[in-house]
């Protein structure tokens, strides 16, 4: 972690001292409450749930520390990313998406945003570097790229982008704002999914958008409170405790894969190996320019599908479960939800398992040589 992640983290931990009476609770309580107390239309922090409720403000309180920005909270990451897309694009409209992005996104560009009359254009996350950019509105990146760990210059794009008129926003999901600051680079937006490593414990569906930009920011709350795309309460909660060990946990999960991406590297089955935080990685001259280190995410091939489903089957200390972040070790075959990699690539992230045991069970089930 670096010096200014360390800090914004130690803020979280105490962000709720300074507004607290004597015996108040130190944690937020889950507030449920639909309605407030309002005896007179104006002058209330909270009127009606759809609108803004205290477990909301408290998680977004510490993503505000995190982004050194403002934050509107979702119920799920592609919440967020709709948020952010609809509040920036209209009828008529251009946008560059990353072909090799999280598919779901693309899918939102194809049913949703052509369908309302704005223009996709898919291009794969390193084309984007030198694509053009002129007669765009929007860039949208994702960086390192879910699956393939593509990674691509936040700093280069957002110059390019803006002297093109264009904004930018920055899917953060695999990196979280403590192993990454888009803004910082000159992003205009982040879209999270912090149903991944934020609430990490992989029990909470959650999103947000971060931005300084105010009255863009206003439009995206006013979008939440239109659309009624509301986190719940108890998600909220569950994901302010989750963002309370998140530097402990992301030290843990990124130390470990950075020593098994390195041993996997080192396998005879193993090929095609994809960790931005290797030096023999081709992201990582610019992965060590913008990421704090090389997350806890690691892509690799073995010889074919069934040797990758075996291996899965045979590691009892990986989750076959297909998302990320979270405290249990988990991996999949990206192809088998049609992902463009080769049938045996493998999305591998790592959880919060002790180094050498984890290690003794993946290098058990992998196959001993080339299969
Ligand atoms: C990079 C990325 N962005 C966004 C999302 C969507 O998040 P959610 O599942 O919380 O909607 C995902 C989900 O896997 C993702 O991998």
């Amino acid at each position: 972690m670096d010096e200014v992640a360390k800090a914004r983290m130690a803020q979280v931990l105490h962000h709720r001292k300074a507004g607290l009476n004597l015996g108040d609770p130190v944690v937020p309580p889950i507030s449920v409450a639909t309605t407030f107390h309002l005896p007179e239309a104006q002058g209330a922090a909270h009127y009606y749930g759809r609108s803004g409720q205290p477990t909301w403000d408290a998680v977004e309180t510490q993503l505000a520390i995190l982004e050194a920005a403002e934050v509107v909270s979702f119920p799920s990451g592609m919440a967020a990313i709709s948020a952010a897309l609809i509040c920036c694009l209209k009828a008529g409209a251009r946008v560059m998406i990353p072909s090799d992005g999280y598919y779901v996104t693309r899918l939102l560009g194809r049913d949703l945003l052509q369908v309302y009359g704005v223009e996709v254009v898919e291009v794969p996350t390193l084309e984007m570097v030198a694509a053009e950019f002129t007669g765009f509105d929007v860039v949208y990146i994702e960086t390192p790229s879910n699956p393939a760990l593509d990674v691509i210059d936040i700093a280069a794009i957002a110059t390019r982008a803006h002297a093109a008129g264009a904004m930018v926003i920055a899917d953060n999901t695999t990196m979280t704002p403590l192993l990454q600051r888009p803004l910082d680079l000159g992003a205009d937006l982040v879209v999270a999914a912090d149903t991944k490593a934020p609430a990490g414990h992989s029990d909470a569906l959650f999103g947000h958008v971060a931005g300084r930009d105010a009255v863009l920011m206003a439009r995206i709350r006013e979008w939440r409170r239109q659309s009624g795309a509301v986190p719940g309460p108890f998600e909220a909660y569950l994901v302010h405790r989750g963002i309370e060990t998140l530097e402990v946990r992301l030290a843990r999960m990124c130390e470990n894969a950075a020593v098994i991406a390195e041993r996997l590297a080192a396998h005879p089955a193993v090929s095609g190996l994809r960790y931005p935080g290797r030096e023999a990685d081709p992201a990582h001259t610019v992965a060590r320019r913008q990421m704090v280190n090389g997350g806890f995410l690691i892509g690799f091939e073995l010889a074919n599908e069934d040797t990758a489903e075996a291996f899965l089957t045979n590691c009892p200390l990986i989750e076959q479960a297909t998302s990320f972040g979270g405290v249990h070790t988990a991996a999949e075959r990206r192809a088998r939800w049609g992902d463009a990699v080769a049938p045996g690539f493998i999305r591998l992230s790592i959880g919060v398992e002790p180094l050498e045991v984890l290690w003794s069970a993946i290098e058990a089930a992998l196959p001993s040589g080339k299969s």
